[in-house]
């Protein structure tokens, strides 16, 4: 196995095959069997996985239930839960280099992404999350008749939480899952993507250290079509929240239908218009459209992959963005001076060059990029890719891609603009780069998409709701509105006369 030996993270990595945490103790699949986890800069395996099947996830739900029932977590007096989540935004900051190098090899990203950006959002969310533990307050009501009826509400934990997260931003997608359903008093069940499971199960090390009680959170990777499928439909999990591709979206609402109706949140995916212009500062739109799009190769939910440029700029800041493109050091995430690394997996860059093939026969122009970076090895290496001249119904404009190609599109005016900004299935997210603010309320009025960025993008704080219109998903993630997923309300009226 290819690990540099001299890691933060070798000493981590070197305990293999890693096992699932399931009740607080760490245990083999009870079929015995394991799975690869590989590194994307050279396609070698990383570490061997224990993996968990139907059997697991029904013994993780097991020890979860019990742990809920018990009220070991979700009673716990609301400033103790609260230390324990503080503290593992503490222990995250402290353990950052590894996290950071974990998810660099496993996923592939830019290893200074991770360290600056990724790894610090994951802290803040436990902390963001840590603060609303002693604030889950219900209200009362005024009732008709105010000296016979008292009426309050209060919230109450969800129960055993199942949560799927995907592959894109391993760490990030924990903590946004994690935090706020341990806020909240319940117990969960995590399934990490089979592509990056490492980061959640360093994680789950450290829950146990924050003393976490045991089976109030299970770390259990595994294939989707078992170890996710069987958390989706099971008969005792209330509630599931899903982040990951909007047709598995549908799977996960169809399996909640069909067995106990649990609640489910999705987080699907996007095709985010990104918008500039003419009275754009063109400097910095160039700059926002390119981080906008290719932001971890392009693996964003919310990547502003169709570029929106209106015609008398057209030409120059499709100039720009080439320059800019053409700069960028592409090479393994892991060494610091790259600035994009592979995408996550062959079945990714696979799917990547196909969508890059289909706009080629679309008649899209390729301008940068266009293909594998055959020089960087065996890797899975796809250079930042611009199509020009893109016609917003051609499947390159439609389809979520989920890598380095982004689709510029040339629009003449504003309303012209708007009706092909909001003509997608999907409605995750959109920025909006100009100078003039009128037209920058206007536009984020009037375009259907969850989160608008006014002169940046990708700019993501724990206290921000996060969720999509359309079929970008269910539900809203972070912020106070997190809270709703994971508590139920109950009201309760007293005859007090
Ligand atoms: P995916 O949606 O299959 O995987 C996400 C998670 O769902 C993983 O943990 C996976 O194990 C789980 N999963 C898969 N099938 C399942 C099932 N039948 N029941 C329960 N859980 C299941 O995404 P995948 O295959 O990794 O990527 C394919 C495409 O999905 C990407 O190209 C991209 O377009 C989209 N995607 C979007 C994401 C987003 O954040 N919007 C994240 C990941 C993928
Ligand atoms: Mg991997």
């Amino acid at each position: 196995m290819a690990v540099a030996e001299d890691l933060e993270v070798s000493r981590f990595l070197r305990e293999q095959p890693k096992k699932l945490f399931i009740g607080g103790r760490w245990i083999e699949s009870a079929s015995g069997k394991t799975f690869d986890t590989l590194d994307p800069s050279s396609g070698e395996v990383l570490a061997k996985v224990a993996e968990a099947g139907a059997e697991d996830i029904d013994r993780a739900v097991a020890a979860a239930r019990r742990s809920f029932e018990s009220g070991v977590w979700r009673d716990l007096p609301p400033a103790e839960r609260a230390k324990v989540l503080w503290r593992i935004g503490d222990l995250i900051e402290e353990r950052a280099l590894e996290f950071a190098q974990l998810d660099s090899l496993d996923n592939g990203m830019p290893i200074n992404d991770a360290l600056l950006f990724y790894v610090p959002l994951a802290a803040a969310t436990f902390r963001y999350y840590a603060g609303w533990v002693t604030k889950l307050d219900g209200a009362t009501q005024q009732v008709s008749l105010p000296g016979r009826y008292l009426s309050y509400t209060l919230r109450q934990p969800v129960g055993v939480v199942g949560q799927i997260i995907p592959w894109n931003f391993p760490i990030v997608m924990a903590a946004w899952k994690l935090a706020p359903a341990l806020a909240c008093g319940n117990s969960v069940v995590l399934k990490p993507a089979e592509e990056t499971p490492l980061s959640a199960l360093l994680l789950a090390e450290l829950m146990q250290q924050a003393e976490v009680p045991d089976g109030v959170a299970n770390v259990v990777p595994g294939p989707g079509e078992t170890a996710g499928a069987r958390l989706a439909s099971h008969p005792d999990v209330d509630k599931i929240a899903f982040t990951g591709s909007t047709q598995v979206g549908k799977l996960i609402a169809k399996a909640s239908a069909d067995s106990n109706l649990k609640r489910v949140s999705l987080e699907l995916g996007g095709k985010s218009p990104n918008i500039v212009f003419a009275d754009a500062d063109l400097t910095q739109a160039v700059s926002g459209a390119f981080f906008g799009m290719f932001l971890n190769q392009g693996q964003v939910c919310s990547a502003g992959s169709r570029l929106f440029v209106q015609s008398k700029v057209y030409d120059r800041t499709l100039e720009e963005l080439v320059k800019t493109v053409e700069e960028t050091r592409l090479g393994p995430g892991i060494d610091p001076v790259n600035q994009m690394g592979p995408v996550v997996s062959k079945a990714q860059m696979d799917r990547v060059l196909g969508y890059i093939a289909v706009g080629n026969q679309e008649g899209a122009r390729v301008i940068a990029g266009g293909g594998r970076a055959k020089e960087l090895g065996p890797g899975y290496f796809v250079q930042p890719t611009v199509f020009a001249d893109v016609d917003g119904k051609m499947r390159i404009a439609q389809e979520e891609i989920f890598g380095p190609v982004v689709a510029a599109i040339p629009f003449e005016d504003e309303d012209d603009l708007i009706e092909k900004a909001n003509s997608t299935i999907y409605g995750l997210a959109a920025g909006v780069w100009t100078t003039n603010v009128k037209r920058a309320h206007r536009v984020a009025h009037a375009l259907r998409a969850g989160t608008v960025f006014v002169n940046c993008y990708h700019i993501v704080d724990p206290v921000t709701p996060w969720g999509g219109f359309k079929q970008s998903g269910w539900g809203r993630e972070l912020g106070p509105q997190a809270l709703d997923l994971y508590t139920e309300l109950k009201n309760v009226i007293l005859d007090i006369s």
